[in-house]
């Protein structure tokens, strides 16, 4: 990863703003009835108006501009026709391309009232990214984030998913380094002052082997619960500093 000129930071910062606003743009229309086909267009719509392109669409063929993952669905979830119904969650993920650099987040949204059980998950992997994001400084390296967000998964009873993990970003989409969500302190890559990683674990309920899925005529796959339990995520995009790190998206 090279590290970002310092007077193209404000570059990458936008980038990282404007997915934070489309995050929240898009997550104000879900609700009981909306399909997540509706979410992809509302979503494809705000980042053209604001002179960005969705990083998704065309991306290794995937065929939409955001993921959408309902449930059982860890990630890469495929906007459909399906109306979402009420105790859904779902995580949206959202990756913009403005003035050459990309913007990556990702949240949670809640589908009318749901159950304890999942707005449990969704509070554990939030935390979770936060002890991660915690540690991103010039000094560590990936284990030591991958440590932090395991330790604290499994205190509270839950599972990292160890396949999939965050990665370097920037004017490339997914760059070194790999971050997984799990490690040991001290090990894997050294984090470069003045480059950008995203830190976005994916929690499951069970310890159930996860499902990869084909998207046709895509080499993009999704991934979903073996057992059909819940599966939660959230994801930052974090710039590594001289002294410690800056969220950039943030709103
Ligand atoms: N935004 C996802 C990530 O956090 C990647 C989506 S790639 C796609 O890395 F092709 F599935 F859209
Ligand atoms: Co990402
Ligand atoms: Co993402």
């Amino acid at each position: 990863m090279t590290p970002i000129a310092a007077n193209e930071i404000r570059l990458m910062e936008g980038a990282c703003q404007l997915a934070a606003r489309l995050l929240a743009h898009v997550g104000s229309y879900v609700r009981v009835g909306v399909t997540t086909e509706e979410l992809d267009r509302i979503a494809e719509d705000y980042t053209l108006s604001h002179g960005a392109k969705s990083a998704p669409l065309g991306y290794h063929g995937f065929p939409k501009s955001i993921c959408t993952s309902v449930n059982a669905c860890i990630c890469h979830g495929v906007p459909d026709k399906t109306p979402l119904r009420e105790g859904d969650i779902l995580n949206i993920d959202v990756t913009v391309i403005k003035d050459g650099y990309h913007g990556d987040t990702s949240g949670m949204f809640f589908v009318g009232r749901v159950s304890d059980k999942a707005r449990e998950i969704c509070d554990v992997a939030h935390n979770a990214m936060l002890k991660g994001i915690e540690e991103v400084g010039p000094s560590s390296t990936t284990g030591d984030i991958g440590f932090a967000v395991s330790k604290y998964v499994t205190k509270r009873g839950y599972w990292v998913v160890k396949e999939i993990g965050g990665h370097g970003i920037g004017k490339v989409f997914h760059d070194d380094p790999w971050v997984p969500s799990y490690g040991k302190k001290g090990k894997g890559d050294k984090l470069v002052p003045w480059t950008c990683i995203t830190v976005e674990p994916m929690i499951n309920e069970t310890a159930a082997s996860i499902r990869e899925v084909s998207i046709p005529n895509s080499t993009i796959k999704y991934y979903e619960t073996g057992d059909k339990t819940l599966s939660a995520q959230y994801e930052h995009t974090v710039l590594i500093t001289d002294s410690g790190h800056q969220v950039l998206t943030l709103q």
